[in-house]
């Protein structure tokens, strides 16, 4: 699109996008922890994968660090939502270390159901992300030898005997598609299998990658914004991608690149998760700046989950 064309870029925002109720608990935990306690209170990796979301927190006084090694005696730790593995907890614990936990309620859920499966006596697969804080944290909270599974690949150098009970539980910001295809080669290896099906995916990631794509018939382009680090981010750009429709990741307006909208008419506006609104406002601007826009929101599902805060933080 060109700035002397007069029609205006067309840019459609995708519904739902953005926070989910995870991150809105997580981010408040650390906020109301600062309220109460007092300056410094110290977050254990990135509460949310999200700069600007650490970065305004570091502003209010959260020091965030990679280990509890880190965190000197005595200090408020937050757990980031992405959950911890047991030996994390328990370093806290023998250390006496006060800990408000900000892992999702829903990556909870999954940690216990795989402790469910292990308890019934099935080796526990994971599908996830090698790598990921999520992944870590399960396979550090289900007892015994969790197995990782990445790809249909992985699937087929798994050492376990096809005879064997297994179960299945994984990450909750996978693609929904590339995890049905997993399943699929799981089921067809193992005789005595059981699993969620693809529903350990949680509710903001089915919902974004559902609105993504309905955003991508109407457009030339999409936008994500998000952080490189965050995976549900990362899914919503792959689902762009795959539909045919070119698609990129950015931290902000600033990381726009006006070349990639040489021939759009229409450009789609998506945010992961741990993605603040303002983020969008940003690249919005940006987009403004260079040409006149018609901005309009999708039709979407609406989200009215909130989870409950620790009980530490709403005591009077
Ligand atoms: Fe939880 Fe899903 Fe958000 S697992 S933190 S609701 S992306």
């Amino acid at each position: 699109y060109h700035v002397l064309d007069r029609r205006p870029l067309e840019i459609f925002l995708a519904q739902p996008r953005g926070f989910c109720a995870g991150v809105v608990r997580a981010i408040e935990i650390v906020e109301r922890a600062l309220e109460r306690y007092g300056a410094p209170v110290y977050v254990r990796h990135e509460i949310v994968h999200n700069k600007y979301v650490v970065e305004s927190l570091k502003a209010k006084g959260a020091i965030f660090v990679e280990e509890l090694s880190e965190v000197p005696p005595n200090a408020m730790t937050v757990f980031s939502a992405h959950g911890v593995a047991r030996s994390v907890e328990e370093e806290a614990a023998t250390r006496g270390l006060p800990v408000l936990d900000a892992t999702c309620p829903l990556v909870t859920k999954v940690h216990n159901q795989g402790k469910r499966y292990m308890s019934k006596g099935r080796k526990v697969i994971l599908i996830g992300h090698a790598g990921h804080p999520e992944v870590d944290g399960t396979m550090g909270q289900v007892p015994g030898p969790v197995y990782l599974v990445q790809s249909v690949e992985d699937v087929k150098v798994l050492t376990l005997p096809p005879q064997d009970p297994v179960a299945y539980i994984t990450q909750t910001t996978l693609s929904v598609d590339d995890t049905k295809d997993i399943i699929l080669a799981l089921e067809q290896r193992f005789s005595d299998i059981e699993g969620p099906d693809t529903r350990d995916i949680c509710y903001a990631t089915q919902n974004r990658q559902s609105a993504v794509r309905d955003l991508s018939k109407l457009v030339d382009v999409i936008l994500v914004v998000g952080a490189t680090n965050s995976s549900n981010s990362n899914r919503l750009r792959e689902i762009g991608t795959e539909v045919g429709v070119a698609s990129y990741l950015i931290a902000d307006g600033s990381e726009l690149n006006p070349a990639w909208l040489k021939d759009a008419r229409a450009v789609g506006i998506t945010a992961g998760a741990s993605a603040p609104e303002v983020l969008v406002d940003d690249v919005i601007e940006t987009l403004r700046r260079i040409g006149p826009v018609a901005v309009s929101v999708l039709p979407g599902r609406e989200e009215n989950i909130e989870f409950k805060l620790p009980a530490d933080l709403t005591a009077v």
